[in-house]
C-alpha cells in the first residue's frame, strides 16, 4: 500500500518489508539513521523493544509502551504510534461516536494497548477489558486509569456489559486465520443488543464474530480500515503529505486477495 502510495503521488521512494532477528535489532536500527532512509514501520515482536533505541517518543508512543512507526530527521530517531489515531479514523469512517461510548473490549495483549489509549482519548463513557487471562485486563486497566473510565471486566459481568455495549472489540486472536479461524471470542449467542462491532482481524475479511453480529443486524468493521489509516499516518509522517487512502485501500485488498 505504501508503494502504491509513492508511486500515485510520484514520490521517489521504495517501502520495502524485513524479516530482522531480535539480535539484529541494533544494527538495523543503526541503519535507519542514514540519509536516504526516511523512517520504517515496527511490528510483532519488536514494537516494544525499539523504544529504548529512540531518541524521542511521542506521546501516544510512550503512553502505549509501544513504536510502530519510526522517523529518522537527520540521523535522529523519532518514534511514534500511529495504530491509536489510525483506530480512531477507521470507527470515524463508520460515523461511530466515541464521545460518552459504552465499549467493551476483548482482549489484553499487545494490541490491545493501542486501543486502550485511543478509546480513553477520545472520551468513551466506560471501557471494560476482557480477558481469558483477567491479571492482564487488571493490569492494563490499571495502568491506563488516569487517562478514563477503564475497568477489567470479570467473567460474571460480561453478559449485561456486552449486551448494553455502544461498541464492542475484538483485540484477540480468536477468529484470525489459521488455527483460531472458526472461534469467536465471545459466547455462542451473545453480543450487543444495539451496539457497534470492530474486529482488528483482517484476514479473513469476516470473522466469525463479524458473521455473527451481521446476522444479527448490528453494524460492523473488521480491520482492513484500522491497517490502513495506522499506515497513512505513517506516511504522512515520513513524506509530510496526505496518504492517498483510496489507493492504499484498493492496493491493501489486491494484495490480500492473492495471498
Ligand atoms: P497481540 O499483540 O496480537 O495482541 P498477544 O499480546 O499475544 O497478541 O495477545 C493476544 C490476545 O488474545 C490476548 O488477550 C490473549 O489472551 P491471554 O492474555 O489470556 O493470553 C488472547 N487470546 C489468544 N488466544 C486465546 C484463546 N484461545 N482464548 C481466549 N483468548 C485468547
Amino acid at each position: 500500500m505504501h508503494n502504491a502510495a509513492f508511486n500515485a503521488l510520484g514520490i521517489d521512494a521504495l517501502y520495502t518489508a524485513r524479516d530482522v532477528a531480535p539480535e539484529d535489532l541494533t544494527q538495523v536500527i543503526k541503519a535507519l539513521r542514514a540519509p536516504d532512509v526516511w523512517g520504517a514501520n515496527v511490528t510483532v515482536p519488536h514494537k516494544r523493544a525499539v523504544l529504548a533505541f529512540m531518541d524521542d517518543l511521542s506521546d501516544a508512543a510512550k503512553r502505549i509502551g509501544a513504536v510502530n512507526t519510526i522517523v529518522n530527521k537527520n540521523g535522529y530517531l523519532y518514534g511514534d504510534n500511529t495504530d491509536a489515531p489510525g483506530y480512531l479514523r477507521a470507527l470515524a469512517d463508520a460515523n461511530i461516536t466515541l464521545k460518552d461510548a459504552d465499549a467493551v473490549l476483548l482482549g489484553a495483549g499487545g494490541a490491545a494497548r493501542a486501543i486502550v489509549y485511543a478509546l480513553l482519548t477520545a472520551g468513551v463513557k466506560r471501557l471494560s477489558i476482557h480477558n481469558r487471562t483477567p491479571e492482564k485486563a487488571q493490569a492494563l486497566a490499571t495502568e491506563f486509569s488516569t487517562l478514563g473510565n477503564v475497568q477489567a471486566l470479570p467473567d460474571e459481568e460480561l453478559t449485561p456489559r456486552v449486551h448494553g455495549a455502544d461498541l464492542l472489540i475484538n483485540s484477540t486472536s480468536l477468529g484470525m486465520s489459521g488455527l483460531h479461524e472458526h472461534l469467536s471470542p465471545l459466547p455462542a449467542g451473545l453480543l450487543p443488543y444495539n451496539g457497534f462491532v470492530s474486529d482488528i482481524v483482517y484476514v479473513p475479511a469476516r470473522t466469525k464474530l463479524l458473521k455473527d453480529a451481521t446476522l444479527q443486524g448490528l453494524a460492523t468493521q473488521n480491520g482492513l480500515p484500522m491497517l490502513i489509516y495506522q499506515g497513512a499516518e505513517s506516511f504522512t509522517r515520513w513524506t509530510g503529505q496526505n496518504a492517498p487512502i483510496p489507493i492504499m485501500f484498493s492496493a491493501a485488498r489486491t494484495a490480500l486477495e492473492s495471498r
